[in-house]
């Protein structure tokens, strides 16, 4: 897509851009938006990025100011123009252009045998060239670019008709808004691919869902179809679907101009797709000249399959010469030119034997079904978490059931079904407990919510599932501190809370059997070393109920002391970026929690830090203790020159209004967060003019 000249030319652009050397200009408006297109394509489609994301947002930022001062000058294609505002009302039914269809399925070599043969029979050909690529595991999606832009993006649905889903589809971000169809001649184009979710980004989400008591999606492929249909483009978005495009259905050429030479193989046209800017297979893809090819590499690519961020469920083989293609044409469900090639399946059945219930960090309550052990691709299963009690409702789960488990790569195991048929009538329905299964005080289910909740903080369950949380990699890093020896220690008595930690008698571990002299002070270094961790890991640590490491992060960079958070109302909360009510709820509850303020007192008091320290480095500025926040665009200063002013100062930079900010400083077309800082009569709101006073420029 881009050559290296045009790379290093972009990348220089970039460099300038960013220094503020070349301001960008209105006049060159569409040079910053080619550059962050350039980016986006490094970021999403080759996945090497040549800018920090701060960078990039930097020259987002600048493109939306830009535009904000003269709307007139909006492209559709802008990279701005992904982000839709409001709810979408419904999807329309739309037609393809040319019915979706499916593929047929082979499983084994033989049945790819048979498709050859089948289709050499009918070209009269000796051998065949074939395409062959992944068949990715995800939600099918259809494309219509008309003069080179985005038109319409639209689910499968029955084949023949789907829903309208372009607002969703522009959230995709390696999907081009516009490409160059019409430099290879093509006025119209309709083009398919599959939208996915990787393996990370699903995992991420789901462990968000549980977090929040919500039942988990069950696998990659549900959450990515499902999420072309969610009604909040802001909340897609936020899932971070990808999307393979895969192949033309349907083309219209511009006056007077011909086929292309790329569309007269499959193989051409990926490239072509790959070099307008779509992310197509073209890495991915093999041409294999006859079957004994294609069934190597089928086999080659079922052992790599674990290793792909991405779900795939076999191989698609495509003939890969197009006119041949149209020779052999469709029968009513499939083509007769391509076949699916289905790995070994990832389900296998099992039974159902019993159901445990573990007490997670923040008290949920969480059954985990035990199965007779079974082994699916190459791993035995014999627990599997339940999530909680609608799962297993939803499921009609008994005790005794026979049960179709799944295992897809580094997915969890699930349950996918009970096989209600095989039932004998000896099933015994799964009570869900009404009492901790450890400290048996009673379990609460907050209205609205799946898991039922022990809120005995002092619970041992809780208590150690807080500690593990707290020394983890992402928190407080404390290696070599393992979740068995946790438990070992808390059993025995050693450790009984997170201050405990700092507290440890490695006298009388050392004692125990198992722990040699280097390990122990190995671990004595850890726990000394995780003492001056950044503010951030330490909020983390605490495990406070829907505090991930963003949240963590925006409070931290709230306060100059820790403890400073116990003065936050809930609604001061709610100002700042990104925290809704029901995670300022938490974190208020947290603060105001006598036990959770006297241990941070105590882990202060053990040398742990407290303090943000970006306030000490700043110290002795004339700013000292006030905190800035600007909004809308400064008449003469660039935003970061002044925000760098304000720490070169010793203030703060904060990223709400609440009533912690001192100084909103107010540029033009200042919008939502200047109504919000006129409500709070202890905010100044101040000029460009009047912040240089202050600075004493
Ligand atoms: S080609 C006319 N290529 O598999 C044939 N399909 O069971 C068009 N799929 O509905 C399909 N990866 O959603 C093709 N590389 C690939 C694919 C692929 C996944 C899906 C697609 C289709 C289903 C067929």
């Amino acid at each position: 897509m881009y050559s290296k000249e045009a790379t290093q030319q972009l990348q220089k652009q970039t460099l300038a851009l960013l220094k503020g050397k070349e301001k960008p200009a209105v006049k060159n408006i569409e040079e910053l938006r080619n550059v962050l297109r350039f980016h986006e394509h490094r970021y999403y489609i080759l996945n090497e990025p040549l800018v920090s994301d701060f960078e990039y947002d930097t020259l987002y930022k600048e493109l939306e100011k830009l535009e904000a001062e003269n709307p007139k000058i909006i492209t559709p294609d802008s990279p701005t123009q992904r982000v839709a505002k409001g709810l979408t009302k419904e999807f329309p039914t739309v037609q393809h252009l040319v019915p979706m269809l499916s593929l047929d399925n082979s499983y084994n070599s033989d049945d790819l045998i048979d498709f050859d043969r089948k289709a050499r029979e009918a070209t009269g050909l000796k051998i065949i060239e074939y395409c062959v690529e992944p068949k990715f595991d995800g939600g099918s999606l259809s494309l219509i670019y008309e003069n080179d832009m985005l038109v319409r993006g639209a689910t499968r649905g029955n084949g023949v008709e789907g829903d309208d889903v372009t607002s969703n589809i522009k959230q995709i971000r390696s999907l081009p808004l516009s490409a160059k169809f019409s430099d290879y001649g093509i006025q119209q184009i309709e083009v398919r691919g599959e939208v996915l979710i990787n393996k990370k980004n699903f995992a991420k989400y789901n462990e968000q869902l549980v977090e929040q008591g919500l039942a988990p999606l069950a696998n990659p492929r549900n959450a990515a179809s499902g999420t072309m249909r969610i009604k909040d483009p802001a909340e897609v978005r936020k899932r971070n679907l990808e999307a393979f495009i895969y192949n033309i259905s349907d083309y219209t050429l511009l006056p007077k101009k011909k086929t292309p030479d790329e569309l007269q193989t499959h193989s051409g046209s990926l490239q072509m797709l790959w070099d307008l800017g779509f992310r197509s297979p073209q890495k991915e893809m093999k041409i294999c000249k006859g079957i004994e090819a294609v069934i190597k590499f089928c086999a080659e690519y079922e052992v790599k399959r674990d290793d792909l961020g991405y779900e795939i469920d076999g191989m698609v083989i495509k003939i890969n010469d197009i006119e041949l293609q149209e020779k052999l044409g469709m029968t009513s469900h499939h083509p007769r030119w391509a076949i699916a090639f289905k790995f070994k399946a990832r389900q296998a059945t099992s039974k159902l034997l019993n159901v445990e219930f573990q007490v997670g960090r923040t008290g949920s309550i969480t059954p985990v079904a035990k199965i007779q052990p079974v082994g699916i691709g190459g791993v035995t299963v014999s627990s599997i978490s339940l999530f909680n009690e609608d799962v297993i409702r939803e499921k009609d789960l008994k005790i005794g059931d026979s049960v179709l488990v799944e295992r897809a790569g580094d997915v969890i195991p699930y349950i996918v079904k009970s096989l209600a048929e095989l039932r004998t009538g000896k099933e015994t329905k799964i009570a869900f407990p009404k009492n901790c299964p450890v400290c048996k005080s009673k379990l609460f289910k907050e209205e609205g919510e799946a898991a039922w909740r022990c809120i005995n903080i002092e619970c041992p369950a809780q208590v150690v599932e807080r500690i593990i949380h707290f020394v983890s990699k992402d928190a407080m890093d404390i290696r070599g501190f393992g979740e068995a020896n946790i438990r070992k220690f808390y059993e025995l008595g050693f450790l009984k809370d997170i201050p405990g930690i700092y507290k440890l008698n490695f006298k009388k571990i050392g004692e125990m059997e198992g722990f040699g002299e280097r390990s122990i002070e190995k671990l004595q270094e850890a726990i000394e070393k995780s003492k001056t961790q950044p503010l951030h890991r330490l909020i983390f640590g605490l495990g406070i109920r829907f505090v991930g490491e963003t949240t963590a992060k925006t409070l931290a960079h709230e306060v100059n002391h820790l403890l400073e958070l116990t003065k936050f109302s809930a609604e001061d909360l709610t100002n700042l970026e990104d925290i809704g009510p029901k995670v300022a709820g938490s974190v208020h509850h947290f603060f105001s929690t006598k036990q959770n303020v006297d241990m941070l007192k105590e882990l202060e008091s053990m040398g742990l830090q407290l303090k943000n320290p970006r306030k000490d480095h700043a110290s002795g500025g004339n700013l000292e203790g006030l905190t800035f926040l600007f909004t809308g665009s400064l008449p003469t200063l660039k935003r970061s020159d002044a925000e760098a002013m304000v720490e070169d100062n010793g203030g703060k930079l904060v990223t709400g209004v609440s009533a912690k900010l001192s100084y909103l400083v107010v540029g033009d077309d200042a919008g939502s967060k200047l109504e919000k800082a006129k409500k709070i009569n202890t905010v100044k709101i101040i000029s460009e003019a009047e912040f240089l006073k202050i600075i004493g420029k």
